[in-house]
């Protein structure tokens, strides 16, 4: 008797936490789907704008996601993407587009301004443009006008960052675009 008891409710804990995780990944999936729209479905986007989100740090993910929740970064399109989600939801997005692969970009040369400039990265963001910091981002295959418009956007101030504000205005326009061309081609 006893331990029928315990057995219904071994049995019952177990079948709340299958259901309750199976909600869990079917919110996940539906909010990924959305993601997907502009950042594609492997994590890596068709459009210059958009960033890939494929190999990206994880802690890096979750700190960029809560800043367009509570509005320290802004962007129109990803405000209002990123309204609906819990914390859970938002933990587990990242954990699913840090663990996608991102593809090689196509190959490109690279050229010598490039070079020159990236040797005040790579304290941070590692010789071949990863970075061991969980909190720093990946810039390896990043997009070219992705990350043109975020040192722009240091340099201008309308994205927030103490280090990247300091690093951004130190470049001019030659260099920043020189710059972004060559994390684009890693
Ligand atoms: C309608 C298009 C669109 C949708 C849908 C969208 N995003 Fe974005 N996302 C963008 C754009 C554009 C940017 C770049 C904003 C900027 O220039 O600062 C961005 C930037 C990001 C960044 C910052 C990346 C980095 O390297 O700093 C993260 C993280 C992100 N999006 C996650 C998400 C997640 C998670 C979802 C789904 C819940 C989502 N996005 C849905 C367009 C979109
Ligand atoms: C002292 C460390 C440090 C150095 C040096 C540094 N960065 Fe950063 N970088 C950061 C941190 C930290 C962030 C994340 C900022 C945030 O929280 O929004 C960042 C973010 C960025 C981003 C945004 C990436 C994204 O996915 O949105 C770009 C682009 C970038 N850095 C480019 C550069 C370039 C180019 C250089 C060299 C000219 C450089 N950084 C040097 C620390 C550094």
């Amino acid at each position: 008797m006893k331990i029928n008891k315990l057995l219904v409710m071994v049995l019952t804990v177990l079948l709340m936490a299958i259901s309750g995780s199976v909600i869990a990944s079917e919110n996940i999936d539906k909010a990924v789907k959305a993601c997907a729209a502009c950042h594609g479905a492997n994590g890596v986007s068709n459009n210059g704008q958009w960033p890939n989100l494929a190999g990206q740090k994880e802690q890096y993910l979750i700190s960029q996601i809560n800043a367009f929740r509570n509005g320290s970064r802004s962007d129109a399109l990803m405000n209002a993407s990123v309204q609906g989600l819990s914390d859970k939801q938002v933990a587990a997005i990242a954990r699913y587009f840090s663990s996608l692969k991102r593809e090689q970009n196509v190959p490109g040369d690279l050229a010598l301004e490039g070079l020159n400039v990236r040797a005040r990265c790579v304290s941070c963001h590692g010789m071949k443009g990863r970075t061991v910091n969980t909190e720093w981002p990946n810039l390896a295959g990043q997009k070219y006008e992705y990350v043109k418009k975020q040192l722009m956007d240091f340099k201008s101030g309308a994205r927030k960052s103490p280090i990247m504000e300091v690093i951004a205005n130190e470049l001019n326009d030659e260099q920043i675009a020189a710059v972004a061309d060559h994390y684009s081609k890693l």
